[in-house]
């Protein structure tokens, strides 16, 4: 890439940082005029952070799809987009070129258009990792539908609980997916779901793991089948929707601190500048390289820099199916050697669990293609910053260390590989376009460096989120209303001596476990499903390798012969509500929970127990009952 926005120097980025705060319209409209639009838009910037109200190009015309595939058919069409690599290392990987993928996605949005997909609709895809899932976003994206994409480990509950709120009339699945050796049965899980969602009309069904599923007359129909209709009318062009720059892109759940997950949504012209400069600049990418993200597509870090941010600068993104431990814990490595792997960027759970298995499982791999690496999701610790340095990097790699968020879109404070220093466990400098500042309780800007806070920007960027789906009111109660004028991110923060940001975590009730965010009430409510249970308490507590770990406090009266077994049974049951990724790794019995006069359950006590701290647990005087804490200080695991 060689693209006039690229940052190739320090100077570079201070400059361009300080243009893009003096005069924001003109630096993302320089930016902006680099894609392909049908129209350009009347107005670069329209916002209020009270309402909120958001707009970013608006009256701009264009389909990110061409952005991301056409373009580049004009000027690589042979230049592989994606690389596929298996679950099974004995599968053969696939790659698909922009030519490819181009057709392919012409050819399943027609698919879509055939079962009755209009511009504006709703589509649910829950789907293994397979080039399959890119073609479906992409034909989503094409046709101007809505994608919400749920992640393949989200029960039959959660997926229904997104449907009905999104009110999708379609849904695109696998018969199964395979992880590891494991198998799951996606098509099975839909049926359940689907018996709550009379909204959903049709299911598109690729083959992937080949077990016997259900079809249901009417409703259920096979991709491959599909495809061959679409084939045998010959022509697969399918001429992309023009869309408004803030038209709806996608929708994608995330946890917050309270109720059930809300619909964080996107929109095309925003979010397409956003991804594609964040990925530009932060990994420094050079044409034909290759970037490997780890992560799954069901998640904001799989939309952003596997297929948007990527896909929009002409990259090869590499997609893998699988695990990293499976079918041994090289795998990683293995895929870097055999696909010569330029970027890495990964989780720092993931290096934490790699970690774990020593440097046996690296030793013969050559590793020498990778230039660049990044972490992303939660804080990452020294030692685990040091390892991937020295022994995946070589101390030859920049690592990047990105801090962002579903609802930000793409990278806010991140450094710029190579260019800007990296320094262990510090995310560092905010982007160009990002204005952090740091607040305290009352919302006093803490100014001047060695202060630590809550992190909140005061500016919008082109991929902020615009609403909440359904729902514009709990948009503004969960971002826009705790500090005037700011849009506050959850996280508490520091910033050092030399002005570099570090994030330090959740300062609200959501919990960051393996780089995945759940809220403590909802595993709270899943928790309170089980029919012995009276009350529930979720604190996180340091865990090696997930990050954070679920403690919960529970309150039993059923049937509790053995307390093995029922913790057996409020883990299935949080399973059934939430998701496997959701069990809690502790459960405490107690008779009681700390609670203040007023019956609010004080945390904050609790999580110094899970932390192990029994001595200094501040102040217990408001306390309804302090013996309750004795109990628990004294049972705890
Ligand atoms: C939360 C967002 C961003 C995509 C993956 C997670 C934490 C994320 C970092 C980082 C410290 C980080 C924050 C944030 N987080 N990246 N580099 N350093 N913390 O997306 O599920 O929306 O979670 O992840 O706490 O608020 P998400």
């Amino acid at each position: 890439m060689s693209n006039s926005y690229q940052i190739n120097s320090k100077e570079e980025y201070d400059l361009a940082y300080k243009k893009s705060i003096e005069n924001p319209e003109a630096f993302w409209s320089d930016v902006a005029d680099n894609f392909h639009w049908h129209k350009k838009w009347d107005q670069v910037l329209h916002w209020d952070f009270v309402s909120p109200k958001i707009e970013w190009f608006k009256g701009g015309k264009l389909n990110i799809t061409e952005n991301c595939l056409d373009r580049w058919v004009k000027s690589q069409p042979d230049a592989a987009a994606i690389i596929w690599e298996a679950n099974d290392p004995n599968e053969e990987s696939r790659t698909l070129t922009y030519k490819e993928l181009h057709f392919k996605v012409s050819q399943f949005a027609n698919v879509l258009k055939n079962n009755g997909a209009r511009k504006g609709d709703r589509i649910c895809i829950y789907m293994p990792m397979v080039p399959e899932l890119t073609i479906a976003i992409l034909a989503c994206a094409r046709i101007g539908c809505i994608h919400s994409v749920v992640f393949g480990g989200f029960s039959a509950q959660s997926i229904s609980d997104r449907i009905q709120d999104a009110q999708c009339n379609i849904v695109i699945t696998a018969d199964g997916a395979f992880r590891g050796n494991k198998s799951i049965p996606l098509k099975s899980i839909i049926d359940e779901a689907l018996i709550t969602c009379p909204s959903v009309k049709k299911v598109i069904v690729l083959t992937r793991t080949s077990i016997p599923v259900s079809m249901l007359n009417g409703r259920d129909v096979w991709w491959e089948e599909e495809i061959k209709q679409v084939e045998n009318k010959g022509n697969p062009e399918c001429i992309a929707e023009s869309m408004d720059a803030e038209d709806m892109l996608f929708i994608l759940y995330t946890s917050g601190s309270t109720g059930k997950p809300k619909g964080v949504v996107h929109t095309c012209g925003g979010y397409m500048v956003w991804t594609n400069y964040t990925f530009v600049n932060v990994f420094q990418y050079q044409k034909s390289q290759i970037h490997f993200c780890t992560a799954d597509i069901g998640w904001i870090t799989g939309h952003s820099y596997i297929i948007y941010g990527p896909l929009s600068a002409g990259a090869t993104s590499l997609m893998f199916e699988g695990i990293p431990t499976w079918p041994d814990s090289g795998r990683f490595w293995d895929i870097i050697e055999k696909h010569k792997v330029d970027i890495l960027y990964t989780a720092p759970t993931a290096i934490r669990s790699l970690m774990g298995f020593g440097l046996d499982p690296i030793k013969e791999k050559n590793l020498s293609s990778l230039k660049i690496l990044g972490t992303v999701g939660e804080p990452i610790n020294e030692e685990a910053w040091h390892w991937y340095n020295e022994n995946i990097g070589k101390k030859n790699c920049p690592i990047v260390d990105t801090w962002w968020q579903t609802e930000t879109g793409g990278i806010l404070i991140s450094n710029i590989a190579g260019i800007t220093k990296s320094k262990p466990t510090f995310a560092t400098l905010p982007l160009p376009g990002i204005q952090p500042i740091i607040v305290d309780e009352n919302g006093n800007e803490l100014v001047g460096n060695n202060v630590s806070g809550n992190l909140c920007i005061k500016f919008p960027w082109p991929g902020i989120l615009r609403t909440t789906y359904g729902d514009h009111e709990r948009c503004r109660t969960a971002y826009f209303s705790t500090y005037k004028n700011l849009y506050f991110t959850g996280d508490g923060c520091l910033r050092d001596a030399e002005g570099d940001y570090r994030i330090t975590g959740r300062v609200d009730d959501v919990l960051n476990v393996s780089g995945h965010r759940i809220g403590t009430a909802e595993v709270e409510n899943a928790i309170n499903m089980h029919s012995g249970v009276v009350e529930s308490a979720i604190v996180g507590y340091p865990h090696d390798i997930k990050g954070q770990g679920i403690y919960a406090f529970v309150i039993f009266n059923g049937i509790h012969t053995d307390e093995a077994h029922t913790r057996k049974d409020i883990c299935i049951t949080v399973s059934k509500i939430i998701g496997a990724i959701a069990k809690p790794d502790k459960i405490q019995f107690v008779s009681g929970l700390p609670k203040t006069r007023s019956g609010k359950i004080m945390r904050r006590i609790l999580r110094k127990i899970a932390e192990g701290e029994t001595t200094n647990l501040g102040d217990t005087t408001t306390l309804l009952d302090p013996a309750v804490v004795e109990e628990i200080k004294l049972n705890r695991l």
